[in-house]
């Protein structure tokens, strides 16, 4: 039996078990991959910053971890996505690690009220079973880039050569630096940024970043320096209009490998050669911090026509591709809802009318509000329709989802929690008036003996349809040990 949990990055045990299991599963058959450094991961991990939440999640079978994933969600922009990274050890696949991880990933995100998943696969060559994975859990190939190195140092010939056929720059100034962006630069690099997320092209992912702001410059070069050495060159025109920039890193305890980050060129300024000349300035750089790097990354979309012939100029091969995958998930309105059954297997059930003509008996209970917990929307909703306190540990017996419009306004779909409620006897009196329960659709109530809901044959419809068969199983079985899935 596969369980999965947190992992504590301060529990440096089961950290370094994590990490080791995320690492092999990342590198296997992927020569060329570029996995982030130990440190950079645990420091990122164990310094949670303001934008972004980071959580090491690991698989067990018994002791034995046999999967890791990273899953991720930002706090200040894109509100609906959460990023997962799944990697299981290659002796521990086929056997339900990715899958279990999968599972945790798509209940915490529902929890979160996440409907966007993403995530990114190197792939070294077809076929690959991270994409066959991913393709079984319902992901599509939204953006392709390739993954291309070119060696270090660089290629003196060749570095003469571009300078010789970039030629002079004229109408621009290029201003370096290495490490934290000067002051009097912020504000135009953080503008520069902005167009960067604006421009890079993505395919089909969804992205909403948030603008950068000098303040954000600084509190990432902040975050960012503890493991990464920047080399930057910044593009201005004469007057002092910025025009572009380009951003490497070196990896601090990664001797091997230095990564070309983003390379912009506002559009208005594009067709003066000034993508050769951002890189041929940061290549300077690079010749002087580089100390035993042997390979300089970078990725760029297949679609990037431009940046594609510029990386091919300065010698850059393709080693891998990026896919960029993504799942959308229909936006359903969580309610919590209570089978209220009284010592004669009686159930509690509301009479709803809609305005489209409509009916239906339904349990009791309402949707979700937000920041609340299914138990707490479960006490307000039933305090609020019957007058009855729920008991805090009603067992959770069926869990169902309706993807069809008509059920929540601005949803996709609803999904419902039914609580098993016992109780002697109990007379429906909640603190909503009957105008109150009215403008909710409801109009009424009954109680039903299994018999009689058996038996029912009127125009109305139960929610969910099958409920007289599915409630004469529960009270002859009682509650299961997970909740059942039920569909409409
Ligand atoms: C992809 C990966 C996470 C799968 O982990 P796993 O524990 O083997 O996954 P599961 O056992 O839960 O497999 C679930 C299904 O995925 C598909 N699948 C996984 N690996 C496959 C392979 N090598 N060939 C064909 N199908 C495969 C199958 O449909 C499988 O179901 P089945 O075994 O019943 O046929 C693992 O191969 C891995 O870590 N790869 C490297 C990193 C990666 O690509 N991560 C995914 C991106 S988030």
């Amino acid at each position: 039996m596969i369980t999965v949990r947190e992992v504590d990055p301060f529990d440096r045990p089961t950290y370094d078990r994590w990490d080791a299991a995320f690492r092999a599963g990342a590198a296997e058959g992927r020569p060329d991959a570029l996995l982030v450094t130990q440190e950079a991961l645990a420091s990122s991990l164990r310094n949670r910053g303001p934008r972004k939440v980071r959580i090491p999640v690991a698989a067990f079978d018994g002791d034995r971890m046999v999967g890791a994933m990273l899953f991720e969600y930002w706090l200040l922009d894109n509100p609906d996505t959460v990023a997962v990274e799944i990697n299981v050890p290659p002796a521990e696949r086929r056997r339900g690690a990715g899958t279990a991880l999968w599972r945790w990933a798509s209940a915490r995100a529902a929890e979160l009220g996440r409907t966007i998943f993403q995530a990114e696969l190197g792939i070294p060559g077809q076929p690959w079973p991270g994409s066959l994975f991913a393709a079984g859990l319902g992901f599509t190939v939204e953006n392709v880039e390739d993954h291309l190195v070119v060696r270090l140092p660089y290629d003196e010939a060749r570095r003469e050569r571009l300078r010789a056929e970039a030629g002079e720059l004229t109408a621009y100034r290029l201003t370096s630096w290495v490490g934290l962006c000067p002051p009097e630069h912020r504000q135009a690099y953080a503008d520069l940024h902005t167009a960067m997320d604006r421009d890079v092209p993505s395919g089909g992912m969804i992205r909403n970043p948030a603008p950068w702001t000098a303040e954000r410059i600084v509190e990432n070069e902040q975050r960012t320096a503890r493991n990464y050495l920047a080399l930057v060159t910044l593009a201005h025109t004469l007057d002092g209009t910025p025009a572009g920039y380009t951003l490497m890193y070196l990896l601090n305890g990664d001797p091997e490998h230095a990564l070309q980050d983003d390379t912009l060129v506002l559009r208005e300024h594009r067709g003066h050669n000034l993508g050769t000349q951002l890189k041929l300035a940061n290549l300077d750089q690079l010749a002087e911090q580089r100390t035993t790097q042997r390979l300089l990354h970078t990725w760029t979309a297949q679609s990037n026509g431009a940046m594609q012939k510029i990386n091919a100029r300065f010698g850059f091969e393709p080693v891998e591709v990026l896919h960029e995958l993504q799942r959308v998930a229909p936006k359903l309105r969580p309610a919590a809802r209570a089978l209220v059954v009284d010592r004669d297997d009686r159930i509690l059930l509301l009479r709803f009318e809609f305005a489209d003509g409509h009916r239906a008996w339904a349990a009791p209970g309402g949707g979700v509000e937000p920041g609340e917990s299914l138990r707490e929307a479960l006490t307000r909703e039933l305090a609020e329709e019957i007058g009855l306190e729920a008991p805090a540990d009603a067992p959770l017996v069926w869990h169902q989802e309706v993807v069809a419009d008509g059920h929540a306004k601005g949803y996709d779909g609803v999904t419902n929690d039914y609580f098993l409620v016992r109780v002697d006897s109990h007379h429906p009196a909640g603190s909503l008036s009957t105008a109150e329960l009215a403008a909710e659709n409801v109009h009424g109530h009954r109680w039903w003996t299994p018999a009689e809901l058996q038996a029912y044959d009127g125009p109305a419809y139960f929610s969910p349809r099958a409920l007289p068969a599915l409630l004469a199983d529960l009270l002859t079985s009682g509650p299961p040990a997970s909740p059942h899935l039920l569909g409409l």
